[in-house]
């Protein structure tokens, strides 16, 4: 078999700090043959510096070329279902970047399309691939953490609004915090929780600083253009009895610049992972508490390379992936009940 041909939808940010990096340390398993981006200059400089031969402003077009074995979808959330969709109807595995879609209608049709396409679908949740969280996944699948019954997940900076391409646009999002950052906490979290299925969902969520023009850590930006929260919380009870928290927000007058993390508790043990701090796990054993901060090892790649390396692996071996489409549908669904929760003041109820 020769090697996997890929084609990339979307030449911004995560195209070029992620996937085109991904695929290009696995040069004895894939290759890059096409780029797609609205905007053609944006496809056609990364193009000529990868001598890439196919650039394209229409993805419909690119998808044509029956080549092409795996799409990486990296545009704006707006364009996550449509490009996915067609990939799969084109007969492509497809890796489309986080958060699914802008809400879970739109995600439902991606996971029809996936079932109907027999092709391989993920979405880029990359934390799950880091090196403490499998650390921390093999201890809670060994039964160490007991009933994990109440967990958190946090994803709040003080100051950090990407003010960049389309993430202040509503209608192209689909939403601010909740769906940027907060989406990888919550997925983080349910991953480490088993995946429970939500049942209830209380949601807040506000737009205080943001919408005024505030200091950003990021970009200058203009408050006119400022359409989405700017912080949301979420209060969700699971079907098997637990329960979650979620904190999110680009801006919020909190103490810390950034926390990105997930905490989960057990009935055995409890753990707290947060991006930048060691690993600490809590456990009762011989009549004491113990504390183990566990240091990261074998940090052998970004979480990024590992995601992509997993994709093209479950390609080649007939593998499903780690993140299956839907489980990143139940977040969209948990996303969209915490803004319908905020809409309606009333908890709501995940069929
Ligand atoms: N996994 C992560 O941690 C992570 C990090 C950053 C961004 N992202 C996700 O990646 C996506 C893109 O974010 P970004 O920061 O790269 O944005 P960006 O604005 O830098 O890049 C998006 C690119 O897509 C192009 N585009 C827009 N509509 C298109 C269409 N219909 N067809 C082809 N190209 C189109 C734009 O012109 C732009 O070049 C978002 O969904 C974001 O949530 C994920």
């Amino acid at each position: 078999m020769g090697k996997l041909k890929v084609g990339i939808i979307g030449v911004g940010g995560i195209a070029k700090g992620a996937h085109i990096p991904g695929y290009l340390r696995l040069k004895d398993k894939v290759e890059i043959v096409a780029l797609c981006d609205i905007i053609p200059e944006r496809a056609q400089k990364k193009a000529a510096e990868l001598e890439i031969k196919h650039v394209f402003t229409d993805y419909n077009q690119m998808l044509e070329m029956d080549e092409i074995d795996i799409i990486s979808v990296c545009t704006p959330n707006y364009a996550h279902a449509p490009a996915t969709i067609a990939a799969l109807n084109a007969g492509k595995h497809v890796i489309c970047e986080k958060p699914m879609a802008r809400n879970a209608k739109e995600a439902a049709e991606m996971v029809k399309a996936y079932k109907k396409s027999g092709k391989i679908l993920t979405v880029g949740y990359q934390w799950r691939f880091d090196p403490d969280i499998q650390a921390l996944k093999s201890l809670i699948d060994n039964g160490e953490f007991g009933e994990i019954y109440f967990a958190k997940a946090i994803a709040t900076r003080r100051r950090g609004i990407p003010a960049w391409g389309d993430f202040l646009n509503l209608e192209k999002q689909g939403g601010g915090p909740l769906v940027d950052i907060g989406t990888h906490a919550l997925d983080l979290t349910l991953y480490l929780m088993g995946n429970p299925q939500p049942e209830t969902v209380l949601g807040s969520s506000y737009t205080k600083i943001a919408d005024k023009g505030c200091l950003n850590n990021f970009r200058d930006y203009d408050p006119k253009d400022y359409q989405v929260e700017d912080a949301a919380f979420g209060y969700i009870k699971m079907k098997n009895g637990a329960t979650l928290s979620l904190e999110t927000s680009w801006a919020m007058n909190i103490m810390d610049d950034e926390i990105f993390g997930t905490e989960v508790y057990g009935s055995l043990s409890g753990a707290r992972f947060h991006c930048g701090k060691p690993l600490t796990v809590v456990s009762e054993a011989h009549e004491r508490i113990n504390i183990n901060q566990i240091l990261r090892r074998d940090k052998i790649g970004s979480n990024y390379h590992a995601e992509i390396e997993h994709f093209v692996d479950c390609i080649l071996e007939g593998k499903e992936p780690l993140v299956k489409p839907e489980e990143a549908l139940n977040v969209m669904k948990i996303q969209d009940a915490i803004y319908a929760s905020q809409k309606t003041k009333a908890a709501i109820t995940i069929e």
